[in-house]
């Protein structure tokens, strides 16, 4: 049946043109996509000047785009809106460590390096000693656990982001875990940095009021046959962008202790356990 245009029948008349034989979750994502978004627009009663200036943001966030700069990711990122998809795969039970934001710069392939070694390579920053195990919900070590580690130096840059100015791998490495589930490796105390805002998102945010800063947090990656893959960082408490971390990335169980100990090997001491979560087993 036809359906002409109305502004109270505007999502019947778009969500009645999808075929009938159409792959069933396009249709249900679609379907609930148009419904929110007219509702949007109806609730905000949108201009036409304001619908042309969302094209023009959404145009230059799409033309700043390339190898190195993904500004569509920065845009989900600082909506909330990646913290949110995060959250929603990774329900984890009580006691369990939360995942967070991947984020830009994790690198595969960082070099395999032994425990207590040190993953900065340029001599800045206060050095820190990361320690933990990586254990299961019962408490029991996890053996051949890797973790991937990766962090800013201390001007706030990844090496990436200064290719020629950092050495390659510079704060970052793969650790292996022994059967006592174990790891430990010096770093430095990381720092809060400004995620890039040179573009439209950076923009938005001062447009909004927001600043773009992310607070201080070591990255981690692991992973163990049989445990869901762990996504996230332990953050530093004492950050002042600690509450408003640009990306939403901070969970409260993030937070890790920053000990001074300034025991003639290292400044800092950040001793923390990752809990993982078994893949759910298959039933027959
Ligand atoms: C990061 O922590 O590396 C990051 C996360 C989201 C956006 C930018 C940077
Ligand atoms: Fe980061």
């Amino acid at each position: 049946m036809t359906q002409f245009f109305t502004e109270a029948g505007s999502v019947e008349a778009v969500n009645t043109r999808m075929g009938k034989d159409i792959n069933p979750r396009l249709k249900e994502v679609m379907a609930s996509l148009i419904k929110h978004l007219h509702a949007f627009a109806k609730d905000i009663h949108l201009t036409q000047e304001e619908w042309d200036i969302a094209i023009d943001f959404l145009t230059r966030t799409g033309q700043m785009c390339s190898e190195e700069r993904q500004e569509f990711i920065l845009l989900s990122d600082t909506l909330g809106f990646s913290m949110l998809v995060d959250t929603i795969n990774n329900r984890r039970p009580v006691g369990a460590t939360e995942n967070t934001v991947f984020g830009p710069f994790h690198v595969a392939g960082a070099p395999e390096r032994q425990m207590g070694e040190n993953i900065s390579l340029d001599g800045k920053g206060e050095s820190c000693l990361f320690e933990g195990r990586v254990i299961d919900l019962h408490g029991e070590p996890i053996q051949g656990a890797r973790i991937d580690v990766w962090s800013d130096n201390a001007d706030g840059f990844y090496d990436v982001q200064q290719p020629g100015i950092q050495p390659k791998w510079n704060n970052r490495g793969i650790f292996t875990t022994g059967a006592d589930g174990k790891y430990s490796f010096v770093g430095i105390k990381p720092v809060s940095y400004p995620i890039p805002d040179d573009g439209p998102v950076g923009k938005m945010l001062a447009h909004l009021g927001r600043h773009p800063h992310r607070p201080a947090h070591m990255h981690f990656m692991v992973t163990a046959p049989g445990f869901q893959k762990l996504v996230t960082h332990t953050f530093v408490g004492g950050d002042p962008y600690i509450t408003s971390d640009t990306v939403f990335g901070v969970k409260e169980t993030l937070v890790a202790p920053f000990e001074h100990v300034n025991d003639g090997k290292t400044v800092w001491h950040s001793p923390f356990d990752f809990v993982l979560t078994p893949v759910p087993s298959v039933s027959r």
